[in-house]
C-alpha cells in the first residue's frame, strides 16, 4: 500500500514540479528588479518601463495560481490575460524610438536588430492570446510559453544590472 502511495505521490509530484519550478523561478527573476531611489528622467523610457511593469503585475497572480499559492480564479485570470495582451501589443510602439536614460537597461541592439526585437514582441503577444484561463490545467499548460517569451526577450535585449 505504502509502495503504491509513494508511486502515486511521485507521479503527482513530477507532474506538478515542472510548472511550479518554472513559475517560481520566473517570479523571482521578474520581481528581482533593484529598488530604485533615483527616478527615470526620460518620459518615454518611463512609459516603456510602465508597460513592462503592467505586464509583470498581470503575470504575478497567474504565476501564483499556477504554483498553487493562490486559488485559481477564472475571472481574475481572464482579466490578467487581457492586460497581458494589451501590454505585449504595445511593446513595439513603446520602443520604436531609441530613447535612453541612465537607469534604462534596454540594449542598443534593440534598434540594430529591430525586426528580431519586434518578432519577439509578437511571440509574446500570441503567447498572451494563447493563454487558457478557463481552467487551472489550461493555465498550467499555456503560461510557461508566455513566461519563456518574456525571459527570452530579456536575455537578448535587457542588459544585466
Ligand atoms: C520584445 C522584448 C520584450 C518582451 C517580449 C518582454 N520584455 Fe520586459 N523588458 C524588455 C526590455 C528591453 C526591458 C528594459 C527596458 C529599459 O530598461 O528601458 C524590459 C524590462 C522589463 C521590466 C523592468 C521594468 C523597469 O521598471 O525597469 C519588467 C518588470 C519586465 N520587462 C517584465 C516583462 C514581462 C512580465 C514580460 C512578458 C509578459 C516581458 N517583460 C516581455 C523587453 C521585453
Amino acid at each position: 500500500m505504502f509502495f503504491f502511495c509513494s508511486i502515486w505521490v511521485n507521479r503527482l509530484r513530477s507532474r506538478v514540479a515542472t510548472p511550479l519550478v518554472v513559475a517560481l523561478t520566473v517570479l523571482l527573476a521578474l520581481t528581482a528588479s533593484a529598488q530604485q531611489t533615483e527616478r527615470v528622467e526620460d518620459p518615454d523610457v518611463q512609459r516603456r518601463m510602465d508597460t513592462m511593469n503592467a505586464a509583470k503585475a498581470a503575470l504575478v497572480p497567474l504565476a501564483q495560481m499556477m504554483a498553487g499559492r493562490i486559488r485559481f480564479d477564472r475571472s481574475i485570470a481572464a482579466d490578467a490575460r487581457k492586460r497581458l495582451i494589451r501590454a505585449t501589443r504595445s511593446i513595439p510602439g513603446r520602443f520604436r524610438r531609441p530613447h535612453s536614460d541612465p537607469l534604462s537597461r534596454a540594449s542598443p541592439r534593440i534598434w540594430a536588430d529591430w525586426d528580431s526585437f519586434t518578432a519577439r514582441a509578437r511571440t509574446a503577444r500570441s503567447a498572451a492570446q494563447g493563454l487558457n484561463t478557463q481552467t487551472l490545467n489550461g493555465l498550467r499548460r499555456t503560461l510557461p510559453q508566455l513566461m519563456q517569451s518574456c525571459l527570452g526577450c530579456h536575455q537578448s535585449y535587457r542588459m544585466p544590472p
